[in-house]
C-alpha cells in the first residue's frame, strides 16, 4: 500500500477525534442531534486546526443513515464516498481557484437539484475570503434563502476579508490554535500507533515548533520520522528542524543582561556557522524577552513549555534584569523587529540590536533622568546649604505594625537579613513593586540603619522629600521593607541643608551658574539632546532650558 502522511492519515473521522475545539464540535453535535442545522456556517481560524476536517464530518454527519445523530458511522456508502471525496452530494470548492462570478452562477444552477443519495447537499468552500466581490454578491441571494436541501460550510484562514453581508447570513464558529499540552499529547498518541519510540523532550519541541497547527505539527513529526527512523531523540530533532535550543536562548537573554557583548557575537557567530535561521532567533529571543517580563510580573510564571530548570533560571535572569530593564529591551526589539524581518542582512541587524541591547543602561530612560536631576538638585552646594543634616520625619509612625495583610517574614526575599548588604536587592525588589518609588528611594542618599530606621539623606526642598515625606508613601514603604527583610523600618528623611522645611533656599544664581555649567549631568543631558543652553533663569527656581 502506498504510503501516506500522517497527517492525512490521522484526519479526524468523528467529532471528538478532533483536537481542542470542544467550542466548535461540541455545539454542532447538539445541533445535529437537535435538528437545529443553520444553512450556512463560517468556520475562521488559523492553518492546520481542522476547519476543513470538522466540515467533512460535518457534512458525513447530517447525511449518514446509520451512525447516531452527530455520529457519522464511517463504513457506509455516504461515508465512504464524501471520505475519499467522491461523493455528487458533497462538493469541496477551493475558493482561491474558483473565485468569479461565473463558478458562483453555475453553483447556483446546480443546487436546484435534489441529493442524489444522502438528504443533503453540501457544499464546502475552503478560503472563501479569495472570491472576488461580485463573486460574493451572487452568493448573497443563494444564502439568503437556500433550498432547504443545501448546506453551505465555508472556512477560511482570514475571517476579516469576509465581506458582512455574507458573515451575517452565517453561522460563525471561531476555530482556535490548539494549546501546545493537547498537540504534545495528540503527536505522542500517534507515534505509539505507528509504533514510533519519542521522548518528551523531542514532542514538545516539535509541538512549539508548530505554533498550534496540528497539520504542522503532524507534518514534522513526518519529516522526523523520515530522518531518524523509528526512535526519535530531542537533539536529533533540534538538528533537523533547525530549532534554537533553550540553551543558547537562555545564555543570549543572559548575555544581554551582563551586557556581555563578547558573548553576544559568539553566540550569532555559532548560529549562523550552523546555519539556523537568524530572523527566527529573534523572533525566539523576543519571546524569551517577553517571558521574562511575565516573571517579573506574575510570582507563580513559568512557561509551560520549559523544564524546570529552564524554568528557574528564566527567574534569576528575570530577577537580576529587573521590570525596567525588560520592558526596554522588548520595546527596542519591537521597535526593530521590522527591520529585521526585511533585511538582507540578517546577521548584521541582530549583531547591532543585540549590541544596543547590552548598552541600554547607557540610553538614559526617563526614570533615570528623573534619577539624576534628583542627584543633581541634591548634589549642587550653596552658601546656604549648611552640613548638619536635619531630621524632617523622625516621628513617622511605624505604620507597619498596624496594619494587615503583610507578608511574613519567613516569606521575604531577605528575611532577617542585614539590611545595609542588602540594600541594592531591595531597590531592584522595590523597582520591580513600584518602579517610581525606587526611582525616588535610589535618588536618596542611603546613610545606614539607626535602629529599626531606614536613614534617607535627600535634597533640600527636593521633590523627593515632598514625595517620600507624605504619610502614604512612608506606610507604603514600611510595607515593603516588612515584606522584603522581614522587619517593621521605617524611612527617617534628613536634608543637605540645614534650614527649616517648607521655606525655600534661595541660593544666588551666580554661584549656582558656574556648579550647573561644570555639573556632568548637564553635560550629559546637553549632548543626549543635541541641546545648548539658551538662557538662565535669574530667577529662584534656577531653572535652565535646554
Ligand atoms: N483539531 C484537530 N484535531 C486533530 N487533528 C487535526 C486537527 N486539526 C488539524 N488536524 C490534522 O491536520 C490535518 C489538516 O487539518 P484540516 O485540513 O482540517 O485543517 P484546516 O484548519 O482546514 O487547515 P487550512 O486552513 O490550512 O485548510 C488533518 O488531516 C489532521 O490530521
Ligand atoms: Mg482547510
Ligand atoms: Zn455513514
Amino acid at each position: 500500500m502506498a504510503y501516506e502522511v500522517i497527517a492525512r492519515k490521522w484526519r479526524p473521522q468523528v467529532f471528538q477525534d478532533v483536537v481542542g475545539q470542544e467550542h466548535v464540535t461540541q455545539t454542532l453535535i447538539n445541533a445535529i442531534k437537535n435538528e437545529r442545522i443553520a444553512h450556512a456556517y463560517l468556520f475562521g481560524g488559523p492553518r492546520g486546526v481542522g476547519k476543513t476536517s470538522v466540515a467533512r464530518i460535518f457534512a458525513k454527519a447530517i447525511n449518514c443513515p446509520e451512525g447516531e445523530p452527530g455520529t457519522p458511522c464511517n463504513h457506509c456508502r455516504s461515508c465512504l464516498e464524501i471520505t475519499d471525496g467522491s461523493s455528487t452530494d458533497v462538493q469541496e470548492i477551493d475558493g482561491a481557484s474558483n473565485r468569479g462570478i461565473d463558478e458562483i452562477r453555475e453553483l447556483r444552477e446546480n443546487i436546484k437539484y435534489l441529493p442524489s443519495s444522502g438528504k443533503y447537499r453540501v457544499y464546502i468552500i475552503d478560503e472563501v475570503h479569495m472570491l472576488t466581490l461580485p463573486a460574493f454578491n451572487a452568493l448573497l441571494k443563494t444564502l439568503e434563502e437556500p433550498p432547504p436541501h443545501v448546506k453551505f460550510l465555508f472556512a477560511t484562514t482570514e475571517s476579516n476579508k469576509v465581506p458582512i453581508t455574507i458573515l451575517s447570513r452565517c453561522q460563525r464558529f471561531d476555530f482556535k490554535r490548539i494549546p501546545l499540552d493537547q498537540l504534545a499529547g495528540q503527536l505522542k498518541h500517534i507515534a505509539k500507533q505507528e509504533g514510533v519510540t519519542i521522548g518528551d523532550s523531542a514532542v514538545s519541541l516539535i509541538a512549539r515548533a508548530s505554533e498550534g497547527s496540528m497539520r504542522d505539527a503532524q507534518s514534522l513529526l513526518d519529516q522526523v520520522i523520515s530522518f531518524t527512523g523509528k526512535t526519535v531523540s530531542g537533539e536529533l530533532v533540534h538538528k533537523i528542524l533547525g530549532i534554537i535550543d533553550r540553551e543558547t536562548l537562555l545564555s543570549a537573554t543572559k548575555a544581554v543582561i551582563e551586557g556581555n557583548v563578547a558573548k553576544c557575537i559568539e553566540i550569532i557567530e555559532e548560529l549562523y556557522n550552523h546555519g539556523y535561521d537568524l530572523k527566527d532567533f529573534y523572533r525566539l529571543l523576543m519571546h524569551q524577552f517577553r517571558m521574562l517580563l511575565f516573571c517579573t510580573l506574575l510570582p507563580d510564571f513559568k512557561p509551560i513549555e520549559m523544564t524546570e530548570a529552564d524554568a528557574a533560571e528564566l527567574r534569576k535572569q528575570a530577577g537580576s534584569a529587573g521590570e525596567t530593564k525588560l520592558q526596554m529591551y522588548l520595546d527596542f526589539l519591537i521597535h526593530r523587529e521590522e527591520n529585521m524581518r526585511q533585511s538582507s542582512y540578517p546577521r548584521l541587524i541582530l549583531e547591532t540590536t543585540l549590541i544596543k541591547l547590552c548598552r541600554v543602561e547607557d540610553f538614559l530612560s526617563l526614570s533615570d533622568i528623573l534619577k539624576h536631576l534628583i542627584r543633581l538638585e541634591k548634589n549642587i552646594p550653596g552658601p546656604s546649604f549648611a552640613p548638619q543634616p536635619k531630621k524632617i520625619m523622625e516621628d513617622q509612625p511605624i505604620s507597619a505594625s498596624s496594619s494587615t495583610g503583610y507578608s511574613s517574614p519567613q516569606k521575604g526575599e531577605a528575611a532577617g537579613k542585614d539590611v545595609e548588604k542588602n540594600w541594592d536587592d531591595f531597590i531592584k525588589f522595590l523597582s520591580r513593586k513600584d518602579r517610581f518609588l525606587s526611582t525616588m528611594i535610589n535618588g536618596a542618599v542611603f546613610k545606614g540603619i539607626k535602629g529599626e530606621a531606614i536613614c534617607l539623606e535627600v535634597g533640600s526642598n527636593s521633590f523627593a522629600a515632598g514625595y517620600l515625606g507624605s504619610s502614604d508613601k512612608a506606610e507604603q514603604i514600611s510595607r515593603l521593607a516588612q515584606e522584603f527583610f522581614g522587619r517593621r523600618l521605617r524611612v527617617e528623611l534628613t536634608r543637605n541643608a540645614s534650614e527649616p522645611l517648607g521655606e525655600p533656599v534661595k541660593p544666588s544664581p551666580a554661584s549656582r551658574k558656574g556648579d550647573l555649567e561644570s555639573s556632568p549631568l548637564v553635560q550629559g543631558v546637553l549632548s543626549m539632546f543635541d541641546g545648548e543652553i539658551l538662557r538662565e533663569h535669574k530667577d529662584t527656581k534656577e531653572e535652565k532650558k535646554i
